[in-house]
């Protein structure tokens, strides 16, 4: 199945993908994560989305629209894509459709993720990762058990990200409010929305996402 988990920034997007490619092998294609990654390694699509992203805007359609094409091509179509931060707009959702009619590929489920937005801040103003691989950590929610050590891997350097600050989260929750929410009325007129309670702990939060893709 293909399905888009869609929240505010924070709402536990990317910690649900990350279950669900462990429970089912559906891969997750975040197009933030692309985007970082680009970023990183300062390609010409990282070099123009640099600043938008620390400033909390929203890069183009185009841009992104192209990533997710161009990684689904890459995948067998048998594989679930869950689309974690994509789409972000009302012309990203149209882009996607006709993306997931080329590969043909049918969306089965849009899951949104709802939480306060104090809460929101709250969970992003403290997280972290593991540089080494990608474990994530809070400061008040989840500190590593060996201070400066990962649970998972042993690393000892670990990393924010740069837009993870209480300004650019403000930006980033007006951008989701104006462009992205406006995308759920779409969804729902085809009948497609399960929405689950993003504030309850992260487990009880995977079980609603479970009920909702087991009723799809
Ligand atoms: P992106 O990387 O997509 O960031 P985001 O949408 O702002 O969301 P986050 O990744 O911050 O949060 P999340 O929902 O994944 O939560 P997480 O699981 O980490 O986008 C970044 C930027 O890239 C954008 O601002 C934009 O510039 C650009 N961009 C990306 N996609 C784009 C697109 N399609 N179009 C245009 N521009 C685009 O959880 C957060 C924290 O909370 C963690 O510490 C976690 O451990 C904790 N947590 C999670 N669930 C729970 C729970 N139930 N209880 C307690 N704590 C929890
Ligand atoms: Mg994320």
């Amino acid at each position: 199945m293909n399905i888009i988990l869609l929240g505010p920034p924070g709402a536990g997007k990317g910690t649900q993908a990350a279950r669900l490619v462990e429970r089912h092998g559906m891969r997750q294609l975040s197009t933030g994560d692309m985007l970082r990654a680009a970023v990183a390694a300062q390609t010409p699509i990282g070099i123009e989305a640099k600043a938008v992203m620390d400033r909390g805007e929203l890069v183009s359609d185009e841009i992104v629209s192209a990533l997710i094409d161009a990684e689904l091509l890459a995948m067998g179509v048998d594989v679930g894509a869950i689309f974690d931060g994509y789409p972000r707009t009302a012309e990203q959702a149209e882009q996607l459709d006709a993306i997931l009619a080329k590969h043909g590929r049918k969306l089965g489920r849009v899951i949104e993720i709802e939480v306060d937005e104090d809460e929101l801040v709250r969970r992003i103003v403290g997280r972290y990762t593991c540089a080494t691989c990608g474990e994530g950590y809070h400061d008040q929610f989840k500190q590593p058990k060996t201070a400066g050590t990962c649970d998972k891997c042993g690393g000892t350097a670990f990393k924010r990200r740069k837009d993870d600050n209480e300004e650019t989260v403000r930006t980033r929750m007006a951008e989701y409010r104006a462009k992205t929410a406006p995308t759920l009325p779409l969804y729902e007129a085809r009948g497609i929305v399960s929405r689950v309670d993003g504030m309850a702990p992260i487990d009880a939060v995977s079980a609603a996402v479970e009920a909702a893709l087991a009723n799809a």
